[in-house]
């Protein structure tokens, strides 16, 4: 394969070419080069069009190869069935990169030729983004060749769309919302150039100061997750993803997949990589505008500066839901703000300065937050009243924000009232200044710059190192696909349970009544009697499990109960006999699943166990690798967490025994990859120092 040209071509061409240029406004080809035009491209720019002649004062070629000089970049408007045949040409000419307009490829079932013209391309040395886009923009060189509207404003948002036609929207959006971009582009079908590709380029250039991608599928995500765990910690990398429907498909193999549907997974991944998911385009916008300007604050501690009570615990609460640390030491904040609020006002963190403050008890008391090196970010709100105006408001906003931005301390407003306020925020933005009509939407973007500083500052993703007997579990899974079967037997499982350390109930299978009589002493009463048969996955279901036995009369009953259901549930199951297993006191249920995820490839899942796993739905994902700190946290992070600290004077349970389950199943499918999906539920959690017992598991071979 011919070496990629560099990135570079991309976003700052010396040439355009437009094959299929046109000169009746209205068409693709037409609308691309009045907007290259119009938006003032700095290189040299060819339409390309049989016809030739001129339009928009420029001369059009008849043939790509006509051009006298290089061509960097060129952009394909011709209908699919031509498309192929000029990528032909751009191969001779020696283009870069291809800007395929086109549609009528894969996303119609043309995968075929779609794939050919990549392959093609790659083999001349050129790249392709597309087919099927709007087109793009790169700011370096002034260049919108898309066939959005014109008129795009310079700035440091990058943005990245799979959607068409709501990335044409958003350049319009950008305009009305007043935010700057380094680069826009439109990545449609992505049979070559991903987001991925796009990332890469982004964290190394100095214009792009956030990144916005809109995603609806991904095609390497594990190579995107890679990526996107570097460049976060450069740079606030924010998502919008279409789509939080589950993947029906997976829903029978385990609770692990039914529970991963396609969402949960994407959010859990993205966000263990520090990207911010926004739910709207709105919120994005107000994220990334904020991002794009924000200094980063030198520490956790944020201040309320308010004059309404209630606002403040608005914003208060919304504080708690994006994780900002609201500053707590009242004898310093006392000290700080009691010069500057009122006695009927309050001190405490939100500094309430009342209803009567105008300019200068808000800019007294912003001031005392910027002087403290102990505040390191404040929230300031105001609420219309009568004695402060919307002409005064505006200046003590411009005036404070000046001095914040000078000393490098992160604040943004909030501006609550009628007509007059609104036009004031109205007025405000031009300035720059980030200030929202609405306190959740100010406090989600300072949220969002917490988020990037702990990414920014985390240290550097540790794996925990585990030893695993990889010859002898790819030895046991070997001896299960010869027997034909995608999923071990539980004796099977417990060697590769063993191999990952993780301790199971002590059992033996007995291969009819008399045998098990004969070896129940090895495991003891009380006893669990599971069915042994290769024909029976849902064992509970088939009525092939029995609890609590305790002693010989039990045993010979609960026999022969499973036998005669198991026959009356599945007439022709193949019987080897029944499972013997040491019964262990219930206490905290979980449940720990590992699977190969099909986008982002070995996951992890921990959660409340037992028989309810997927109504409570309270499990947490994570990709690998995994630092044992990170598997904390999944495990701190599930609703039922208090229950394993320890509730109602019981003693806490083993949490680091829990960890170690969770890092062993992630780092068995890490490195075997013949498993799709391994699921222990439930795992007993002993009190703390006791260790966990894993009672069921399930492992699933591709
Ligand atoms: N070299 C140069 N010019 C050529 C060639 C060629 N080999 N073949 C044709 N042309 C010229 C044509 O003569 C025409 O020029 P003219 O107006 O002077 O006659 C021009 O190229 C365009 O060709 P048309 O046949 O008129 O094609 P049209 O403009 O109708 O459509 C297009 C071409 C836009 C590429 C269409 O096939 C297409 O794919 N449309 C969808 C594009 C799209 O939506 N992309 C996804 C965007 S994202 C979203 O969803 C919004």
């Amino acid at each position: 394969m011919a070496n990629h040209p560099d990135v570079k071509a991309l976003f700052e061409p010396k040439s355009v070419a437009i094959i299929g240029a046109s000169s009746s406004p209205g068409k693709i080809g037409y609308s691309i080069v009045n907007n290259i035009v119009n938006d003032g491209y700095t290189g040299k720019i060819y339409p390309i069009n049989p016809r030739g002649g001129e339009m928009l004062g420029l001369k059009i070629y008849e043939k790509l190869l006509d051009i006298p000089g290089e061509v960097d970049v060129a952009v394909i408007t011709v209908p699919a069935k031509d498309a192929f045949e000029s990528v032909r040409q751009c191969a001779q000419k020696g283009v870069k990169f291809l800007a395929v307009i086109t549609s009528g490829f894969s996303e119609i079932g043309n995968k075929q030729e779609e794939l050919d013209m990549v392959k093609f391309a790659r083999e001349n040395g050129m790249r392709i983004l597309g087919p099927n886009i709007f087109g793009y923009y790169a700011s370096k060189v002034s260049l919108n060749a898309a066939f959005g509207p014109g008129g795009i404003k310079k700035g440091g948002v990058a943005i990245v769309t799979q959607s068409g036609a709501l990335g044409i929207a958003m350049i319009g959006r950008t305009t009305v919302e007043n935010v700057g971009l380094s680069a826009l582009l439109s990545v449609g079908n992505k049979a070559d150039l991903d987001e991925t590709d796009l990332l890469e380029y982004f964290e190394n250039d100095s214009d792009t100061k956030v990144i916005l991608l809109y995603i609806e599928g991904v095609l390497r995500g594990d190579k995107l997750l890679e990526t996107l765990r570097r460049v976060t910690r450069r740079k606030p990398v924010v998502v919008i993803k279409a789509g939080r429907s589950t993947r029906g498909a997976m829903a029978a193999a385990s609770h692990t997949g039914s529970l991963a549907g396609a969402d949960n997974v994407f959010d859990a991944v993205m966000k263990q990589a520090g990207v911010m998911r926004a739910e709207s385009l709105d919120e994005a916008f107000a994220w990334c505008k904020f991002l794009s300007n924000a200094p980063m604050p030198k520490g956790p501690n944020c201040c309320i500066v308010t004059n309404g009570g209630g606002v403040g615990v608005m914003a208060t609460d919304a504080c708690e839901k994006y994780g900002i640390t609201l500053y707590d030491d009242q004898a310093k904040l006392k000290e700080i703000f009691s010069p500057v609020t009122p006695a009927f006002g309050s001190t405490k963190n939100p500094v309430d300065i009342t209803g009567q403050a105008g300019y200068e008890q808000y800019s007294k008391a912003l001031a005392a937050a910027l002087d403290n090196d102990q505040v390191h970010s404040v929230l300031a709100l105001y609420c219309e009243t009568a004695v402060f105006s919307a002409e005064t408001l505006l200046k003590m906003i411009v005036d404070n924000y000046a001095k914040y931005k000078a000393a490098g301390k992160p604040i943004l407003f909030s501006i609550i009232g009628g007509e007059k306020i609104d036009r004031t925020c109205v007025a405000v933005r031009e300035f720059q200044i980030p200030v929202f009509p609405d306190v959740y939407q100010a406090v989600s973007c300072m949220g969002m710059l917490y988020v990037h500083s702990r990414t920014a500052t985390a240290p550097a993703l540790k794996a925990e190192a585990r030893t695993l007997n990889v010859a002898h579990v790819k030895e046991t899974i070997a001896k299960a696909k010869a027997d034909g079967r995608t999923f071990l037997l539980p004796w099977e499982s417990k060697v590769v349970m063993d191999e990952c350390g993780i301790r199971m109930p002590r059992n033996l299978v007995a291969k009819d009544l008399a045998d098990a009589k004969a070896k129940v002493r090895e495991v003891g009463y009380p006893l669990v009697m599971k069915v042994a048969s290769k024909d029976i996955i849902h064992k509970s279901d088939a009525g092939g499990v029995k609890l609590g036995i305790q002693d010989d009369a039990g045993l010979e009953k609960a026999y022969n109960e499973i036998m005669t259901s198991c026959k009356a549930y599945k007439a022709d199951a193949r019987i080897e006999g029944v499972e013997l297993c040491e019964q262990v006191k219930l206490t905290t249920e979980i449940i720990v699943g590992a699977r190969q995820d099909k986008l982002f490839g070995p996951t992890v899942m921990v959660g409340l166990g037992g028989i309810y796993v997927e109504v409570l739905k309270d499990v947490v994902f994570r990709s690998m690798p995994l630092s044992r700190d990170e598997a904390r946290k999944m495990v701190s992070d599930i609703r039922a967490y208090p229950l394993l600290k320890g509730v109602r004077g019981q003693k806490p349970k083993d949490v680091e025994a829990l960890v170690d389950v969770v890092l062993g199943l992630g780092n068995l499918v890490a490195t075997v990859p013949e498993i799709s999906d391994i699921e222990v539920n439930p795992v007993v959690v002993n009190d703390a120092g006791q260790g966990v017992v894993a009672l069921d598991v399930r492992i699933l071979l591709f």
